[in-house]
């Protein structure tokens, strides 16, 4: 597995690549992996000439009182992950080579970015877009392929490929679960034991949703309600949103039809937890 750090040596080494006439297939990733980035290492890896993975912890999605300077890290760790999984190029710029200057060019997916895990965390989807449009320009995919579980994410990187007409397809795969059915992510790793247990609550709630939707129930009121009160039934659990959202633009319905999501985000301790559920109805 080929390490390269500077931006200027992956463009001349995925122009190469296209120029060659091999398929790059991408996971950009913060990193400490687990296995729901492996998963999509290994849809990478069946689909492509060339896998190519990104760990670039991005300054500019988190707020100025979030959890950047502590994001969990882990580069050896990771780096062999990364090797195992079949990647044949990790990708690992410095903040100072992705953003030599303060930045002034930011992608903004508008509307979208203003709701939910948006309206909560003010910029964040501006950073996401700005970086990941950064690292198509740099890596030159023609698949990139992102995890379920950042649902809101999916649909903004959606927006933006089909809004700036960049080539690259975009390919969501399932969010993987720990058994007890908690959403692997690289944040589980603040919660202490007791916290990790709560944290269940989140699946709990979004299956609850689910079973009440099956049962028949069509409005959407009562399904809030019932993922509230699952969440709310937790002690020590701060519910940020639970909601149930057409799945395309993320606006709420009015009555329920077709693709629809569930959407949960609560914070326990000072750690935030987001999860969703796909539903057909
Ligand atoms: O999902 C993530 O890990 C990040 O938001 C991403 C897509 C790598 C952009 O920094």
């Amino acid at each position: 597995m080929q390490i390269i750090t500077s931006v200027s040596d992956m463009q001349a080494h995925a122009d190469a690549l296209r120029r060659a006439g091999k398929r790059i297939g991408f996971v950009p990733t913060m990193g400490f992996l687990h296995a729901g980035h492996l998963s999509l290492m290994g849809r990478a890896r069946q689909e492509n000439d060339v896998v190519v993975a990104s760990i670039f912890v991005n300054p500019t999605q988190f707020g100025p009182k979030e959890d950047l300077d502590r994001y969990p890290r882990d580069a050896e760790g990771d780096r062999q992950k990364c090797e195992s999984a079949g990647v044949d190029v990790l990708f690992t710029p410095a903040a100072a080579e992705m953003y030599p200057e303060k930045p002034v060019v930011f992608v903004a997916v508008e509307g979208i970015s203003d709701i939910l895990e948006g309206a909560i965390r003010p910029g964040h989807f501006r950073g996401v877009a700005t970086v990941v449009a950064k690292l198509f320009n740099i890596v030159r995919p023609r698949t990139a392929y992102f995890g379920q579980k950042d649902f809101q994410q999916c649909a903004v990187i959606r927006l933006m490929v089909a809004g700036l007409n960049l080539d690259v397809e975009v390919v969501v795969l399932p969010t993987v679960r720990e058994a007890d059915g908690l959403a692997m992510s690289s944040r589980n790793s603040y919660l202490d034991r007791s916290q990790r247990q709560k944290a269940t609550c989140l699946f709990r709630a979004l299956s609850a949703g689910e079973e009440l939707i099956k049962s028949g129930v069509r409005e959407p009121d009562k399904i809030r309600q019932k993922m509230r009160a699952v969440l709310g039934r937790e002690k020590g659990v701060e519910i940020d949103y639970a909601e149930i959202a057409d799945a395309d633009r993320l606006t709420p319905p009015e009555t329920l039809g077709g693709r629809m999501v569930l959407l949960v985000a609560v914070r326990i301790g000072s750690t935030r937890l987001i999860d969703n559920l796909l539903i057909l109805c």
